[in-house]
């Protein structure tokens, strides 16, 4: 298994491109699903994800063929199986994005139920419940997700609690629906909007997205598509607050600052001078952060996967910052870690109270998922000595060549391949 050996205390200097958004890549993929001509995707990003996902799809009989990097070219034009395996759903619970487009099209599914997660419970009762509402008969049957339909019928769907990939499925469901299908409570994420978008381009008749209200018309088909992902929001966050704590004078590449009002916002009241121009930030920092509470939303409040990488940021400030974190359960799971890197962090319930230390340092730790992975390489870079990553295969999953990357901006770090390890 590859760990990540990061020498803290340089500041970060330099250029960085961000990649393709990872959480807008997804739908966008499963989406192929629902035309049978060629879906031409770029900016896509090279991911352990998107790997599996595309293994899934292909497994299903979508021809998946790369045309350089970044470049997916998608044809389901004849499927030779409806079924999402356990093996791979439960290694990404994104698997469950291929049920909406398949009852859509194909007029049957079954998918496995993904079960368990790091970071919460994540039951798909909003998935299922709305897919039923329009007409499909979905049941649960040995651990899978089963659903049929001749056609689905538009209705209104009123999703018990804003759900982004549940927004994302039904979407994918509604577009080839007969009539119309209202969302809502609908997931606002600037990713929901981008599915929309790709759906629009390939004919698909959707107002209201970007609203917590989405109105679809079904159409008869959809047809091929050439579409390039937004820029991954989160990961662009990620950078900008890597220069809040160790200080620097970054400049981000495409980047979707307009995305980004939420986490630009927190990070200009912890000190750093944010400047954008299109799709350029630029971050700037030279002192010790000024501690900054904040509570997780759905979009536009502040995102749940920035929640670690700002609370690993607000462990080197000055002042004490109060984080809520209201959409998962159990995502404080970096906080034990942080601890050990010498972070003085006290949990309450959904609150995590973070009094900020002059410095951390550094320490064997180990990385228990995608984002809390990242507050981990955060803390490495601000702590005195060697910060050993340990389990970075979720970094892998959501973040293209992280590594790289910060080495671009003059950090100290390196990945090493340490086979014995089980
Ligand atoms: N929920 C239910 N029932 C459902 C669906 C959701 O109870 O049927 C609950 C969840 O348990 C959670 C809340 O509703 O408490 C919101 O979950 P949501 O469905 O919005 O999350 P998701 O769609 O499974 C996506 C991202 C996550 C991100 C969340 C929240 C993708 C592939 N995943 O997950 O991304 O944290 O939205 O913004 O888009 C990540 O990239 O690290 C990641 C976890």
């Amino acid at each position: 298994m590859d760990k990540l050996n990061i020498t803290g205390g340089q500041r970060l200097q330099g250029e960085v491109v961000v990649s393709g958004a990872k959480n807008a890549a997804l739908p966008i993929l499963c989406a192929s699903l629902l035309t049978g001509d060629d879906v031409r995707l770029t900016n896509v990003p090279q991911l352990n994800d998107i790997n599996t996902l595309s293994r899934l799809l292909g497994q299903m009989g979508v021809k998946v063929a790369q045309e350089g990097a970044g470049t997916l070219v998608l044809k389901a034009d004849a499927l030779t199986s409806c079924e999402a395996p356990y093996e791979l759903v439960k290694t990404m619970r994104a698997s469950i994005l291929v049920l909406g487009p398949l009852v859509a099209r194909f007029g049957e599914a079954r998918v496995s139920l993904p079960g368990g997660c790091a970071i919460g419970q994540r039951p798909v009762d909003q998935h299922i419940k709305g897919l039923a509402a329009l007409g499909a008969d979905v049941r649960v049957e040995h651990g899978f997700v089963v659903a049929r339909a001749d056609r689905l019928k538009g209705a209104i769907v009123r999703t018990d609690m804003i759900t982004v990939t549940g927004t994302e499925n039904l979407l994918m469901a509604a577009v080839l629906a007969e009539g119309e299908t209202v969302l809502d409570n609908a997931a606002r994420e600037p990713e929901v909007v981008d599915l929309a978008e790709m759906l629009i381009a390939m004919g698909a008749q959707i107002e209201g997205h970007g609203t917590d209200r989405i109105v679809v018309q079904g159409v008869e088909r959809l047809h091929g598509v050439d579409y390039r992902v937004m820029a991954d929001r989160i990961e662009a966050g990620t950078f900008l607050c890597a220069v809040g704590a160790a200080g620097g004078d970054a400049i981000l590449r495409a980047a979707p600052p307009a995305a980004m009002g939420a986490v630009i916002d927190k990070l200009r009241r912890a000190g750093v001078t944010i400047d954008c121009d299109g799709d350029n930030i630029r971050a700037r920092m030279d002192r010790r952060p000024t501690a900054v509470g904040f509570r997780t939303q759905e979009y536009p409040g502040f995102a749940t996967d920035m929640q670690a990488q700002l609370m690993a940021m607000n462990a080197v400030a000055d002042g004490t910052a109060v984080i809520t974190e209201n959409i998962f359960e159990n995502r404080f799971m970096h906080v034990q870690e942080l601890i050990r890197l010498g972070a003085d962090i006290a949990i309450d319930g959904h609150t995590a109270v973070v009094k900020g230390v002059p410095s951390l340092s550094g320490a064997t730790v180990m990385a228990t998922d995608l984002r809390a992975s990242a507050s981990l390489v955060i803390a490495g870079l601000v702590a005195d000595g060697v910060t050993t990553v340990e389990r970075i295969y979720h970094l892998d999953r959501g973040y293209e060549c992280m590594e790289h990357k910060l080495q671009q901006l003059g950090a100290r770090i390196e990945r090493v391949s340490d086979r014995r390890s089980a």
